[in-house]
């Protein structure tokens, strides 16, 4: 059993924590904000995600779990210091490490015996050297440290299943020793025979990006061809089915959309793009999937405004689905943010609903009315966007659907609508790719 500290309880170190602690281990999860840790000490989870509130209680209940403000003597009583606080992206498109820097140092400072420090957190490639010679210049008295690299792959939704059961468990290390101390802490997954990958911790920064940047380059492919069906009356979905058939390609990640969001795939595909500018080299194919996704967004936009006859100006649309996937109450660069201010832009107005999300796209958008309901918030609209795939969106009842709006036109930015359906009532209606719309 291990003692161990996590530095940041956002959904990786959260997540990341009380898994680790689920193992048997003995976890802190410690955090510069009184507050979050208030929350935390009074049994609530700042954050939605599925599983995560009985993980937490299980373990707090079990004398595994606790939560401190006090991250000086957190990083004293532990073993394992783990660095997992956020790394968002700074303007010029590189990730901003300034918080891993900061704790970096702190960790340095409170150093009293031998740890290794473990950094969670997407990192650029190369940022292990960084941590490494600011820990080595600000530490106090001469005791040792090893460093290590052990990036998350975790998905917001199911970041608990994907903690609990990963597909492999990669270590970044200079040497047996720290890898053998991490080895323990995830030794439950290797009885399960989940797959602990050893490599040098440069080689372990760059699996994280290499692997995020794909399944985005993955995403802005499958939206490309999705395009190219719509001009030609092909249906990427048959096209995306028979592709994933080949164990090569795998079906995952081929579901074309409204173009991809969240705080990882827009924030990793910048920094492996700039990061291969900055070592003279330009990542042609990343950039092309950013470049790509924003076309995609901006093509659902041109597809709602052709849609309620060419142009915003007096129209009421409705936006269903607000985050930028379902089961998370997360909006950041969600395709629906794209969509609200080019209405808004246009002379429009926007109704809004989203099961959990309502709250959060509040916080960062004003002047749009949100409702409770997928029903009141497309009363008299000219026109709904369903934006995120929410199960109950699937199940919209089109007769009904039809009765409250002022015009029955809908674009459905993820294919959950059934077209003979929304044929059968007369909808005038879009999509993403499936060869057949009527939106002429
Ligand atoms: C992603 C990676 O999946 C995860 O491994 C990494 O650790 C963090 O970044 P996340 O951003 O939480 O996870 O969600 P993900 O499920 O990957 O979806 C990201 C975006 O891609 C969403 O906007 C989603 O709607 C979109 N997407 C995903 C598609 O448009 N099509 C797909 O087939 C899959």
């Amino acid at each position: 059993m291990k003692k161990i500290t996590f530095i940041g309880t956002g959904y990786v170190g959260l997540v990341s924590g009380a898994g680790i602690s689920d193992f048997g281990h003995k976890v802190i999860c410690a955090d510069i904000s009184k507050e979050k840790i208030c929350t935390l000490n009074n049994g609530e989870i700042p954050i939605y995600e599925p599983g995560l509130n009985d993980l937490v209680k299980k373990n707090v209940d079990a004398g595994r779990l606790s939560f401190s403000s006090n991250i000086e003597n957190s990083i004293k009583d532990s073993d394992i210091i783990f660095i997992a606080v956020g790394t968002p992206e700074s303007n010029d498109g590189s990730a901003d490490i300034s918080a891993v820097k900061s704790v970096a140092i702190l960790i340095a400072e409170n150093l009293n015996d031998y740890k290794v420090i473990c950094t969670k957190s997407t990192v650029p490639v190369g940022t292990g050297e960084l941590v490494k010679n600011i820990i080595s210049e600000n530490i106090n008295n001469n005791v040792s440290f090893d460093y290590v690299s052990n990036p998350e792959f975790l998905r917001e939704g199911s970041a608990v299943n994907d903690f609990l059961w990963p597909d492999r468990v990669v270590i970044g290390a200079d040497n047996k020793r720290s890898f053998n101390i991490m080895k323990e802490v995830y030794d439950p997954l290797y009885i399960n025979n989940k797959p602990i990958l050893n490599t040098s911790i440069v080689t372990a920064e760059m699996i994280k990006y290499a692997a995020n940047a794909f399944l985005a380059l993955k995403i802005s492919y499958i939206n490309e061809v999705a395009n190219l069906c719509e001009a030609l009356g092909a249906d990427v979905h048959q096209v995306a089915k028979a592709m994933g058939k080949d164990g090569r390609i795998s079906p995952k990640f081929l579901h074309p959309g409204p173009g991809f969001g969240g705080s990882c795939f827009p924030k990793d595909t910048q920094a492996f793009a700039t990061l291969s500018r900055e070592n003279e080299l330009t990542m042609n194919t990343i950039e092309a999937a950013i470049k790509a996704n924003q076309y995609q967004k901006d093509r659902m936009v041109k597809k709602m405004k052709h849609l309620v006859g060419g142009h915003f100006k007096d129209k009421k649309i409705s936006i269903l689905g607000l985050s930028f996937k379902p089961n998370t109450d997360d909006v950041r660069d969600s395709a629906s943010i794209d969509m609200i201010n080019a209405i808004k832009k246009g002379g429009g107005s926007v109704r809004a609903y989203d099961p959990i999300a309502n709250e959060m796209m509040n916080d960062i958008i004003d002047d749009i009315k949100f409702f409770k309901s997928w029903e009141d918030a497309c009363l008299d609209a000219d026109g709904v966007a369903i934006m995120t795939e929410w199960n109950e969106f699937r199940a919209i009842n089109l007769e009904q659907l039809k009765k409250i709006m002022n015009e029955p036109v809908l674009l459905d930015t993820r294919n959950i609508i059934n077209i003979k359906k929304l044929n059968e009532h007369n909808f005038k209606f879009d999509n993403v790719g499936r060869g057949d719309h009527n939106a002429h």
